[in-house]
């Protein structure tokens, strides 16, 4: 998908203009403390250059799954705080989404002032994409930005609804980016094109592979998908991750890749426990050989140096899920060379967003990546070459 042709942020005249501007403000909380405001700041951009422009901001996102209900858990409080921090300036709460509330402070606010709606899926026809509701919203505002990378894959009334009822729509800047470095690397990508792809099933990443087939020079599986890849090899995987139903599919997926004359790397070796636990007894074995009891729970060294030689002088890396269960020290090597290789390899690094994007930022690689997605599930769909109803319900240019 390409956004060239959507209208951006700076295709608008939006001086002393309403703007709705949908984020993902979706950030992770701990007792009601933002513990990483990663969303919020990569906002700013959009939401700066409206107020610099004089435009009067009305902010909205969903934060969690309140499933159509008010709960202050998932109250829009503390991102009305922490956007106050960062911008220097008072960004009020409405007390609803789109009543009385809304209407008063969206109607009050004056040019360059910004305010944020309560969680957008306190209302029970967000996630439904319900046109009353889309119409609701559509009344706060003259125009409508959608910046929430991270919820285009969504076809609900703030994320894609509201766009048919106002005047003018257009993408922010962090959209922008996220859709032009991801779409360049898959329609025109720097050669030798890498892809890696981890995590725990087959069935998620599919349609990733399959895409990514007709595109990449290698693509790499590791994680706890690998397996099912083993399997179909007919290796013994001891008590290893398997997707039964999926052998076939991925028994053709690698004839596939041949065909195409596609490299396809999966692990060679692993790193076996004894039970699913951080502490538990570890060893190193081939990959056709991890004996009954064990289970593979990350790659091993012998493949460690075989994925890191395969990204070594690649133009373009995607890489989307864990090569082991990351999260445990034990069994975060795999993920750790993989990141480090990537970091090292020059290339132009596209990080898929969800766990991926946290353990490259966790393990301090954050920096030397190209771009890391702020989208989970969104940076997922866009690589399987879907069309985000988020980005799709947006004014052409
Ligand atoms: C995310 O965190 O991936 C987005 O904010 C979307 O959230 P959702 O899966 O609850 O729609």
């Amino acid at each position: 998908m390409s956004v060239l042709n959507k209208k951006t942020v700076e295709d608008l005249d939006v001086k002393g203009k309403r703007v709705l501007v949908r984020c993902d403000f979706n950030v992770k909380m701990e007792n009601g403390v933002i513990t990483s405001d990663k969303r919020v700041v990569a906002s700013l951009p959009t939401i700066k250059y409206l107020l610099s422009q004089g435009a009067r901001v009305i902010l909205c996102s969903h934060l969690g799954r309140p499933k159509g209900k008010v709960d202050p858990e998932f109250s829009m409080a503390p991102v009305a705080e922490c956007l106050s921090k960062y911008l220097g300036q008072e960004v009020k709460l409405a007390s609803d989404v789109v009543g009385e509330s809304a209407q008063a402070l969206a109607s009050s606010l004056k040019d360059g002032e910004a305010m944020l709606l309560e969680n957008v899926r306190f209302e029970p026809g967000e996630t439904k994409n319900d046109e009353e509701l889309s119409k609701k919203f559509a009344a706060l505002a003259d125009v409508y930005v959608n910046d929430a990378f991270g919820s285009a894959h969504r076809a609900h009334s703030s994320t894609a609804g509201v766009a048919a009822f106002v005047k003018e729509s257009a993408i922010g800047y962090l959209m922008q980016k996220e859709v032009e470095v991801m779409g360049k690397a898959l329609e025109n990508p720097v050669r030798p094109f890498v892809a890696i792809l981890g995590g725990a099933k087959v069935s998620d990443k599919i349609g990733v592979i399959e895409n990514l087939l007709e595109k990449c020079d290698t693509l790499i599986i590791g994680g706890g998908m690998a397996y099912t890849f083993m399997k179909a090899l007919g290796h013994q995987i001891g008590d290893s991750l398997l997707e039964a139903d999926k052998v076939d599919l991925a028994k053709e997926t690698m004839a596939k890749a041949e065909e195409k004359g596609v490299k396809f790397l999966i692990p060679v070796d692993n790193k076996v426990g004894k039970e699913y636990k951080p502490d538990t007894e570890a060893m190193i074995v081939n990959s056709d050989e991890i004996p009954d009891g064990w289970m593979g729970l990350d790659i091993g060294p012998e493949t460690q140096k075989l994925f890191a030689d395969a990204v070594k002088g690649a133009g373009t890396v995607i890489w989307n899920g864990p090569m082991g269960v990351s999260e445990w020290e034990n069994f975060a090597a795999g993920t750790i060379a993989v990141a480090k290789a990537v970091a090292d390899s020059g290339a132009i690094s596209i990080i898929g967003g969800g766990d991926s994007a946290a353990a490259v930022k966790k393990l301090g690689f954050a920096d030397k990546m190209t771009h890391i997605s702020t989208g989970g599930g969104a940076s997922l769909e866009f690589l399987e070459g879907k069309e985000l109803p988020g980005i799709a319900a947006i004014d052409d240019k």
